[in-house]
């Protein structure tokens, strides 16, 4: 009988290379910090390249990767493992942060702020000059493989003063703030990843940029890349534009009768009926 052993590193190497576009010089300067372990903090909107960006890099640099998507309802057993009860008595079994410091990994926390403060404070002596992690349950103190680092991401617009990282959280890591792409390459970025004329690609970017004018003015976010990739896939699957914008980009944003109008009509300035 095979089972898997999550402690074996080579299932969590991303084989193929991720698609990634670059959008500045945050590839060579996540390397620089990659060798000096040194905890990283991707801030930005949803659906802006963050996760993906993580993936191209642990692929880049031939990291395992470990990704935990973060939710209030996570505990630290949850990041750090707990007692299973089976037939045969109790089993220790690691978290997906345990087995990342022990095998080498980059474990990427997804939306961390979503985490209780509670939760979120098991990082602690892992992204300091101890780099361990205790397991008090167990009575272990695991050392932190040299390869482990520890990434997290987190979208400074669902801040609010409940959910916010503690400063002595926020000062363990170096950060990047992420931001839509610039025009030009988002609509590179679009046509790649949707395969679609770069006209249209083109075309979908000034929609969402009108969409990202009105944060704040009746939306919470504008239409992301992600949404933009999927309008594209759309498209490219012979759905009208019209039809495609409405269900990708428009639909999914808001309740806000209003504003679907106003996006709507913006979509039928770009692309008719
Ligand atoms: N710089 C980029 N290079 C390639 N694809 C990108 C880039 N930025 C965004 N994308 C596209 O946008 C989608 C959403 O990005 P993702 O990394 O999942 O966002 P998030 O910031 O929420 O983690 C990706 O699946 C990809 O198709
Ligand atoms: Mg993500």
């Amino acid at each position: 009988m095979s089972e898997i052993n999550a402690l074996d590193p080579q299932q969590y190497i991303i084989k193929n290379e991720p698609f990634y576009r670059p959008v500045s010089d945050e590839v060579e300067l996540f390397e620089s910090a990659y060798a000096s372990r040194m905890p990283m903090m991707l801030k930005g909107p949803t659906g802006c390249g963050k996760s993906r960006f993580v993936e191209y890099m642990a692929h880049k640099l031939n990291k395992p990767l470990i990704t935990v998507a973060c939710n209030e309802d996570m505990t630290a057993s949850d990041l750090v493992g707990r007692f299973l009860i089976d037939i045969n008595g109790t089993k220790w079994q690691d978290g997906p942060l345990t087995v990342a410091a022990r095998i080498g990994a980059i474990c990427y926390l997804d939306e961390v702020v979503e985490a209780r403060q509670d939760t979120t404070v098991v990082i602690h002596p892992l992204t300091d000059h101890r780099r361990v992690l205790p397991l008090d349950k167990k009575g272990e103190l695991v050392e932190a493989h040299p390869d482990f680092q520890l990434v997290i991401s987190y979208n400074p617009g669902y801040q609010s003063m409940m959910k916010d990282l503690k400063q002595s959280t926020k000062q363990r890591f170096g950060g990047f703030s992420f931001d839509y792409p610039a025009e030009q390459i988002e609509a590179e970025i679009i046509a790649k990843e949707a395969d679609v004329e770069m006209s249209i690609a083109e075309k979908l970017v000034q929609i969402a940029q009108r969409s990202r004018n009105l944060k704040g003015h009746g939306l919470d976010e504008g239409i992301s890349t992600r949404l933009l990739v999927y309008a594209g896939q759309l498209i490219g699957k012979g759905v009208s534009p019209n039809k495609a914008c409405r269900m990708a980009l428009i639909t999914p944003l808001t309740d806000d009768l209003d504003i679907l109008d106003t996006l709507m009509t913006t979509v039928e300035t770009f692309f008719e009926e």
